[in-house]
């Protein structure tokens, strides 16, 4: 959950670091450190507590020498406090090498009274600099920064990406990781690290993804790859597919409006080259096998938050399309209940940075148990895609802000992907049915740009409701999973105390909530479509109402039904009830953000939150 950058190349490591480290800022903003090496070998660090703006503060007010060798780090604490103490980089070899770590040393303690034994000091209550002490031990006795990073991963436990420099050995910065993210940049005399592609995208597009247990080592001309024991090991370049530009805020207010916007696009490049004269045919999938799929008789979706709703909603998609069973799992749930598995399961993990390290986890597990692992990942040559048998990635482009919007409409869109892919390799869907569902997957992005246009009318009833302490939503069918997303989102971005019920329960319990003014967010289904379901939900709008509640209706275009009961009523297009997920969860995004906007909060960077959850 840290942003972590390194860089080696001309005398201008001070504008890489702090760049690379602005746009990994999401991922933890706790406090804010860097190392450099400069032109006069000697070794400069400067960390502060607070956003990187207070590290920019720092080293304005006590500047830095700059030099070509340095490393950055932004942090969202595990151990210790953050304050400037337990900032990273942390010292070794008595303030000559300088470490950052992202991750969890599971076994500092042992290791920290190991060192404490022999003499050696610490500045901070964290286990990173655990890491950084016995770093500059093991330097003392190599004298090589590769050759003591060695010595130290072996004796690590947990997950941890490092990366280390020492005044002796200007241009070189050496990395290290287990079970968290680092990426190499490639340049023309000049190489990059970073915890994902967003640190160095500005200088390069070329890519390199480091492998399990793997140390890298960069110079200006050059990359080695080893294992842990020293070995060489084959590495794969890719190509970076968007530009510095698109991680920028291109203008918007934040990166989360500019992400909530560009939703159809997020939907339409997801399935660009997926559908062709209405077919589905997923070429990650193919190469994966269809005789493999077409062995699978039981499907464990697994994801954290915002993903495991998009996994929710998938489930109905899936079970109907491709009749196949489906379980929707919390990674973290999962991974810890002995769940039965066999060669014939297949778990699909979704994670937007394909680094949630309990969605991780959970993968390596189930495939260690026998089970076919698939993953359907926002992020270029991140660990999950790395650890699964087969990744389809969303192709929803860089989400910066911490909550998830584009990406959990673009993971609904991969996943209806995968099940008609399914369906057509199982013959559960004929080629009507089939071109039936594309065609109305392939409408989805100019409705949810449709929808897009009452942003208005959201920010107006933000406005009004700026004041609220509780909110509920109600949805049914794959409406509830939406009601439990609209939840999550006024939870992060509005600090607001929010829950999402399946509307069929309220009778059960919840409707106790109900008092007068109680705002409720109700998900209705279709009339057409859902003629079954429509009239229960009015009937649920109509007994909270009689008890005083404030109804906001989120219905299709044309339905008079909710009229009468509903206090506000936001339209969304036709579209067959599987699909109005995509369609009904844009303005309960657009709430959330306009609620935490109007009451004056970081919209981009909620309190407590990191945009990739990398500690178990
Ligand atoms: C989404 O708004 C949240 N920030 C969070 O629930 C997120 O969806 C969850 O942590 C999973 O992240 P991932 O998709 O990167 O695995």
């Amino acid at each position: 959950m840290c942003g972590i950058v390194g860089y080696v190349g001309d005398s201008k490591s001070l504008e890489v670091l702090m760049g690379g480290l602005r746009r990994l800022e999401y991922r933890g903003y706790d406090s804010a450190g860097i190392a450099v090496i400069d032109d006069d070998g000697a070794l400069n660090t400067a960390k502060q507590a607070g956003k990187l703006a207070m590290l920019s503060g720092e080293l304005d007010a006590h500047p830095i020498n700059n030099g070509s060798t340095g490393i950055g780090h932004t942090r969202w604490a595990t151990h210790g406090a953050p304050n400037n103490e337990n900032a990273h980089p942390h010292l070794g070899d008595n303030g000559r090498l300088a470490l950052i770590h992202n991750g969890i040393i599971e076994n500092f303690s042992p290791l920290k009274d190991e060192l404490l034994a022999e003499g050696f000091t610490f500045e901070s209550e964290t286990d990173s600099e655990v890491a950084a002490v016995l770093l500059g031990r093991e330097y003392q006795r190599t004298g090589d920064l590769a050759a003591a990073f060695r010595a130290v991963v072996e004796r690590l436990d947990g997950a941890f990406t490092l990366l280390a420099v020492h005044q002796d050995q200007p241009g070189v910065v050496v990395g290290a990781r287990r079970n968290s993210p680092l990426v190499i940049g490639l340049g023309d005399g000049e190489n990059f690290l970073g915890s994902d592609v967003a640190a160095f995208v500005e200088y390069t597009r070329r890519a390199v993804a480091i492998g399990q247990d793997q140390i890298v080592t960069i110079t200006p001309d050059a990359v080695v790859v080893t294992d842990f024991a020293g070995n060489a090991v084959e590495t794969e370049e890719f190509d970076i597919a968007w530009d510095a530009s698109a991680s920028e805020k291109g203008g918007w207010s934040s990166f989360m409006a500019k992400e909530v916007s560009e939703q159809p696009d997020a939907v339409a490049n997801t399935l660009r080259g997926r559908i062709s004269d209405g077919v589905v045919v997923v070429p990650e999938l193919t190469e994966f096998g269809d005789e493999v799929l077409a062995g699978i008789r039981r499907i464990v979706i697994i994801a954290c938050g915002t993903a495991a709703y998009a996994g929710q909603t998938a489930k109905y998609a899936i079970e109907k399309w491709a009749q196949i069973p489906v379980d929707v799992e919390l990674s973290h749930e999962f991974r810890y209940r002995d769940p039965v598995l066999s060669d014939d399961t297949l778990v699909i993990s979704i994670s937007q940075s394909g680094e949630t390290m309990d969605t991780l986890m959970a993968v390596k597990y189930a495939r260690e148990a026998g089970a076919k692992a698939i993953s359907i990942c926002n992020t270029q040559g991140a660990t999950i895609p790395r650890e699964s048998d087969a990744v389809v990635y969303t192709h929803a482009g860089p989400e910066v802000a911490v909550a998830s919007t584009k990406a959990f409409v673009a993971q609904i869109a991969a996943l209806y992907l995968f099940a008609l892919h399914l369906a057509r390799v199982r013959g559960t869907l004929d080629a009507a049915g089939l071109a039936e569902q594309t065609a109305e997957l392939l409408a989805i992005p100019d409705k949810i740009a449709t929808v897009l246009e009452q942003g208005d009318t959201v920010r107006q009833l933000a406005t009004w409701m700026s004041d609220t302490r509780a909110v509920l939503f109600l949805g049914r069918h794959v409406g509830f999973p939406i009601a439990l997303e609209g939840a999550l989102k006024l939870k992060e971005l509005a600090y607001i105390h929010a829950e999402g019920f399946a509307a069929g329960e309220l009778k059960h319990g919840p409707i106790a909530l109900i008092e007068p003014g109680q705002p409720v967010f109700v998900v209705v289904p279709s009339p057409r479509g859902s003629a079954h379901l429509h009239p229960k939900v009015v009937s649920n709008i109509q007994e909270i109402r009689a008890r005083g509640a404030r109804v906001i209706a989120i219905a299709e275009q044309g339905d008079a039904a909710v009229l009468p009961f509903a206090d506000t009523v936001i339209h969304i297009p036709l579209a067959a009830p599987l699909f109005e997920p995509l369609l009904a969860v844009v303005p309960l995004q657009l709430f959330a953000m306009e609620l935490s906007v109007a009451k004056g909060l970081d919209v981009d960077q909620p309190r407590n939150l990191a945009k990739s959850v990398t500690v178990e």
